[in-house]
């Protein structure tokens, strides 16, 4: 039935449209450019405040535009109304066979993929767009993000960017907000990570993949061992380099090349600190401070006694305070392999000297 009454609309409006037209077109040679030229086309029936259109699910969608917007935008003059609207050349505009105001939205998916090529590709990689292929429009579109008329520059300030993440994932960013990191949005501190950092913008990747898993110590490691930043916060930058040397580290570069999607059974640095939640590490909710330590071992080494965790050297190098047998040895090994080899070497020499010489 609403369908009907669209069509009565718009045949009344096919032949409004071309006396429109063709009145905008004399008018028209007078103004500036052509970007000025086809917006005041436009804007003779979309300068309308009142101009709506109803869809079959009976959302009222407003088709007034605020040209001003677009003005103010990272667009501004440059971008043609049918750069992005492709068709509306034509009145009546061809029809959008859509039900519901989601899906009318979707209906604009293509709109910057001419100029932004790039993006939309990348985006064709994410978690976001395999739901959107699966018919889950819950999940975001360029304009859910950015805006369609009224685009500003992104990540200026970056903390907003959380906000943007947060309309969806509002749970994620209240404990986010309350970690050490979160001071990336409360406080406005550019060196703590906003969610992009750890998972990127456009091509997403499934957080729950062990190819993903893998790669967090390294998304860690670029900003826990720049020894600029760390400095500022009094924190070691050895806690890539001394993770990776440690049993967990080991197994988990060796399983790189291996796991294709099971869960990898290594234990990355967000076993150990949490994820969203992460808290200094001697602070009182920490689940690495001595009192929650040996039950942050458990989730994986099940019978773990009392003494497990003392047993293991964490971030630290081996040294005579820290660890004297490890380092002993170390130390021992360091002395004696070269003295071993060297000696093999003299040796060899020797001989070849008695050969040569002695013939
Ligand atoms: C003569 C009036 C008129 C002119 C001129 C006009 N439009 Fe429209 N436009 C409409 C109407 C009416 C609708 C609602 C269409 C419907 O009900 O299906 C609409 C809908 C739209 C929509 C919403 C998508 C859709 O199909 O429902 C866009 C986008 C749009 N117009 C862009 C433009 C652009 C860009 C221009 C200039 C190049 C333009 N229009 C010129 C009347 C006009
Ligand atoms: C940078 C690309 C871009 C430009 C330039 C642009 N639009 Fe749009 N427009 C969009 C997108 C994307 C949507 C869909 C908005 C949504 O999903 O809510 C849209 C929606 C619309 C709608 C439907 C009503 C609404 O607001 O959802 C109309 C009408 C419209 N545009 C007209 C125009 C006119 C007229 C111009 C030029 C004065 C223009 N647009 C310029 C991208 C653009
Ligand atoms: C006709 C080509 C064209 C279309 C279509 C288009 N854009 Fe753009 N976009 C540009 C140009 C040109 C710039 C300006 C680049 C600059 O100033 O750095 C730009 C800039 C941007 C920027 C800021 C880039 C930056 O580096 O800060 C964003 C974000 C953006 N566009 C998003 C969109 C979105 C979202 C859409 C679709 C709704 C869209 N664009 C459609 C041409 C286009
Ligand atoms: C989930 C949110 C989200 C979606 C969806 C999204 N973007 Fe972005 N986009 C961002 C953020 C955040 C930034 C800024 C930080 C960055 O570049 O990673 C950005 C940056 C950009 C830029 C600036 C240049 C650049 O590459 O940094 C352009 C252009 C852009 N996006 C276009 C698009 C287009 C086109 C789409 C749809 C195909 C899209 N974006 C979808 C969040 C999003
Ligand atoms: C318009 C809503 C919306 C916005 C905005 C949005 N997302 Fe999503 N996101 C979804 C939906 C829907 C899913 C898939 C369902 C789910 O797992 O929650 C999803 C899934 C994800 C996943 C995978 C979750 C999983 O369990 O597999 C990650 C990671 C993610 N989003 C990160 C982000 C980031 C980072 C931003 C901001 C740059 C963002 N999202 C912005 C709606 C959104
Ligand atoms: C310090 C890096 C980091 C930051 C910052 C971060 N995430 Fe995550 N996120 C991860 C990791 C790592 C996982 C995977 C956890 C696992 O092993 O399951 C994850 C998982 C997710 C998931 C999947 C569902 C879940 O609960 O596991 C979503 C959705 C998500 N993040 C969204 C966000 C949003 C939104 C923000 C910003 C408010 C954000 N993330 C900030 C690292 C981060
Ligand atoms: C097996 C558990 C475990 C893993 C895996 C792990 N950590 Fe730790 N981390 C700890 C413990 C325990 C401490 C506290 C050490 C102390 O203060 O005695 C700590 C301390 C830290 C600190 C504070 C350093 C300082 O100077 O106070 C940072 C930062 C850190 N870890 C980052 C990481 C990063 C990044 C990774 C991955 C590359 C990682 N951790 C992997 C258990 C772990
Ligand atoms: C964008 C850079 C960045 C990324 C990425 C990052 N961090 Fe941080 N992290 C910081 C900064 C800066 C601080 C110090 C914040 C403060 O103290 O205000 C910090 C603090 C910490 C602390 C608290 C140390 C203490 O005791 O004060 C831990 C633990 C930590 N990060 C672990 C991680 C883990 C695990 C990851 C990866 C999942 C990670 N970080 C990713 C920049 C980063
Ligand atoms: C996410 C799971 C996980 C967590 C959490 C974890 N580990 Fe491990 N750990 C492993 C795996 C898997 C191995 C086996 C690596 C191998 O054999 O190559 C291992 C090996 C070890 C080893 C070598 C000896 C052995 O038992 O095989 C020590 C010591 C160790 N972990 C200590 C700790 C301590 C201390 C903690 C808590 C601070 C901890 N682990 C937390 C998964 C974990």
């Amino acid at each position: 039935m609403v369908q009907t009454r669209i069509s009565i609309h718009r045949t009344g409006l096919a032949l409004m449209g071309a006396a429109f037209l063709a009145a905008a077109f004399s008018s028209s040679l007078l103004s500036a450019g052509p970007v000025e030229e086809e917006r005041d086309t436009c804007l003779g029936c979309h300068g309308d405040q009142t101009a709506s259109k109803d869809l079959p699910d009976g959302t009222k969608v407003s088709l007034f535009v605020d040209v001003s917007q677009l003005d103010k935008s990272v667009h501004g003059t440059r971008v043609k109304c049918s750069d992005c609207h492709p068709g509306t050349e034509e009145v009546p505009h061809p029809e959008r066979p859509v039900k519901t105001f989601r899906e009318y939205q979707a209906s604009f998916r293509e709109a910057c993929r001419r100029c932004h090529f790039d993006n939309y590709t990348k985006t064709l990689d994410s978690v976001h767009y395999a739901q959107i292929a699966k018919g889950d429009f819950r999940a975001p579109f360029c304009v859910d993000c950015h805006g369609s008329h009224a685009i500003t520059r992104p990540a200026q300030p970056k903390p907003d960017i959380s906000k943007t993440c947060a309309r969806c994932h509002e749970k994620i960013f209240e404990v986010y907000k309350k970690s050490v990191h979160g001071k990336a949005f409360v406080a406005h501190n550019p060196d703590v990570p906003v969610c992009t950092d750890c998972h990127k913008s456009h091509d997403i990747a499934n957080p729950h993949s062990a190819a993903y898993r893998l790669r967090t110590p390294q998304i860690c490691g670029s900003c826990h061992t720049n020894k600029a930043v760390m400095a500022k916060y009094n924190l070691s930058t050895d806690v890539l380099s001394t993770y990776l040397a440690d049993f967990h580290g080991m197994s988990a570069s060796l399983e790189k090349g291996q796991t294709k999607n099971q869960r990898a059974v290594v234990a990355v640095c967000v076993d150990c600190h949490g994820v969203h939640d992460i808290t200094t590490v001697k602070g009182e909710g920490s689940r690495v401070v001595k009192a929650n330590l040996l039950r942050t071992c458990q989730q994986c080494h099940k019978d773990a006694s009392e003494n497990f965790p003392a047993a293991w050297l964490s971030h630290y190098e081996p040294s005579w305070k820290r660890a004297p047998l490890i380092y002993g040895i170390t130390l021992f090994y360091k002395v004696l392999i070269p003295f071993i080899i060297g000696g093999l070497v003299l040796q060899i020499l020797l001989h070849l000297w008695r050969v040569v010489v002695n013939r």
